[in-house]
């Protein structure tokens, strides 16, 4: 049930990719606005419905519902090159984004320093590459002296020629320190500016807008990228972005008061991910499959490469973990929408998510990816393993620590689960779902103590099966 005026958040509650956007498209048609309220293009959000497969990065996910408006509010860093492309590619599909698409004055514009900065400093921590981290901190610098930093949609618009040259002097003053070399300055700058010009048709200058939408009886869907082990606060530091992901974090980067929030929906995955360094407590392979990750980061063929060298069934059957991540990895398509690295691979950390579903108030619980948990049966191991409680220096912990060094020290308790070994991908019902399935989707719910509104049965629209109505 969708209460009219108000409004809806959706957060990932591991380390991103749990399918965010898929669960979001199953549930569009019920509201009017789907706004974006944290991160830029560093999200990739895989939509899959008939023949097409786009990942959006900066644009919301309501882009195949042409009546909806697709908002993208304060607390975005806004990439103009990048945006540009994003729209070319949408409306090659013919869905169309003139009138619909609407940029918050108040979201921070990504400067091309901010890019050459997170060339140099983001690499250690795996970052996308996209600017978030610089851009985000210049955002809270604000100026160094009289030399503005931080730039919004709405300033430069005020005052094209005067921001033009702070973006300039940005750039110049960064090249300055960090002697970087090969960078022609005014090339760099039109092309942004140029950009910058194409996306103005988008700017929405009332910050009012969303309080209007809603007060008019509009409902509003909040779309969160990134998720909440990746919060700059809840995450593990460096290893996060830099933007809040929590779903309270909806209503300071989406322009809309409190007052609205309806209610909050929570996705994760069945078989866990993480692209970038820094601690997975229950990465298969550990400290060797995070290795193995972030060397072939820079190789974009990565995918066909293991490929073309193993064979993920023979690889299942290893008594080393790590090549059974490998394996899942090969097996269930997890290679990063943005930057095609290969994801990390862990198995369903319960203490994870139900820590993250009592700090965000999550009203509904969707699990992706039921699907991939098939393959476990194919393992030596003895059946489908969860995480249910952590050891850290011989004490039992029901909560994640937060610093690196406890988390890289603490051992996860594991619990398994009977097998699943039916294929379920075409299953459309709960009734008609294997007894293994509905005993694990049970435990689920009680261990986390929410309740699952629905389960991925693969990553098309319609393989999705709703357990329990809210
Ligand atoms: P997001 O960033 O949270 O929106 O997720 P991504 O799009 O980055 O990654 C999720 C990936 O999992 C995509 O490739 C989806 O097509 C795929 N996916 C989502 N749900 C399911 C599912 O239930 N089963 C399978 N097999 N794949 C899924
Ligand atoms: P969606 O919305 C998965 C990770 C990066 C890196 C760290 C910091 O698709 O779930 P950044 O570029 O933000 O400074 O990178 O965060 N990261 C993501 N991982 N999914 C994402 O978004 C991510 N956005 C950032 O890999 O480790
Ligand atoms: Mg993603």
């Amino acid at each position: 049930m969708v209460k009219k005026g108000k409004s809806t958040v959706l957060i990932g509650l591991q380390y991103g990719d749990e399918g965010k956007a898929r669960v979001m498209d199953t549930m569009l048609k019920y509201y009017d606005v789907v706004a974006r309220f944290n991160g830029g293009a560093n999200a990739g959000h895989t939509l899959e419905v008939g023949n097409i497969k786009i990942a959006l990065h900066q644009i919301p996910s309501g882009i195949f519902y042409k009546d909806k408006l697709l908002y993208v509010g304060n607390g975005c860093v806004i990439n103009p090159k990048k945006f540009l492309l994003e729209i070319k590619e949408v409306e090659s599909y013919g869905l169309k984004l003139n009138k619909r698409l609407l940029i918050s004055s108040l979201a921070t514009i990504i400067q091309p320093h901010h890019i050459y900065l997170d060339g140099l400093f983001g690499g250690a921590i795996g970052s996308t590459n996209n600017g978030i981290g610089p851009a985000y901190s210049d955002r809270a610098m604000r100026a160094e002296g009289r030399q503005i930093k931080n730039i919004r949609m709405g300033d430069y618009f005020s005052d094209t020629k005067k921001f033009k040259q702070i973006v300039k002097e940005n750039l110049l003053s960064t090249i300055k320190k960090h002697n970087l070399k090969g960078i022609i300055v005014e090339t760099e700058v039109n092309s942004f500016h140029q950009c910058m010009l194409k996306i103005k048709k988008f700017l929405c200058s009332d910050v009012l807008f969303m309080e209007k939408m809603v007060s008019k009886g509009k409902n509003v869907f909040f779309e969160g990228a990134q998720s909440i082990m990746l919060d700059v606060v809840y995450g593990c530091v460096p290893y996060m972005t830099s933007s809040r992901t929590v779903a309270a974090a909806a209503y300071t980067g989406g322009d809309l008061s409190l007052k609205y929030h309806d209610k909050t929906i929570g996705v994760a995955k069945a078989i866990m991910s993480r692209v970038g360094n820094g601690p997975f407590i229950s990465e298969f392979g550990g400290l060797k499959s995070e290795n193995y990750c972030m060397e072939g980061s820079g190789y974009t063929h990565i995918e066909k490469a293991e490929l073309k060298n193993s064979n993920p069934l023979e690889l299942l059957k290893s008594n080393d973990l790590f090549n059974v991540g490998k394996a899942l990895r090969m097996l269930t398509g997890e290679y990063g929408a943005t930057t095609k690295r290969p994801r990390r691979i862990g198995m369903l950390d319960l203490v994870m998510l139900r820590q993250n579903c009592s700090l965000n108030g999550v009203d509904e619980l969707h699990i992706n990816k039921f699907d991939c948990l098939k393959f476990f049966s194919q393992t030596t191991l003895p059946g489908i393993p969860l995480v249910v409680a952590y050891e850290l220096n011989g004490k039992k912990i029901d909560y994640m620590p937060s610093s690196e060094y406890e988390s890289r020290n603490v051992k996860p308790i594991i619990k398994y689960l009977s097998f699943i070994k039916e294929d379920i991908s075409k299953i459309k019902t709960y009734e008609k779902l294997p007894d293994n399935v509905k005993k694990l989707i049970s435990f689920i719910e009680k261990f986390v103590n929410v309740k699952i509104a629905g389960i991925g049965v693969g990553p098309e629209r319609e393989q999705f099966i709703k357990i329990n109505k809210f």
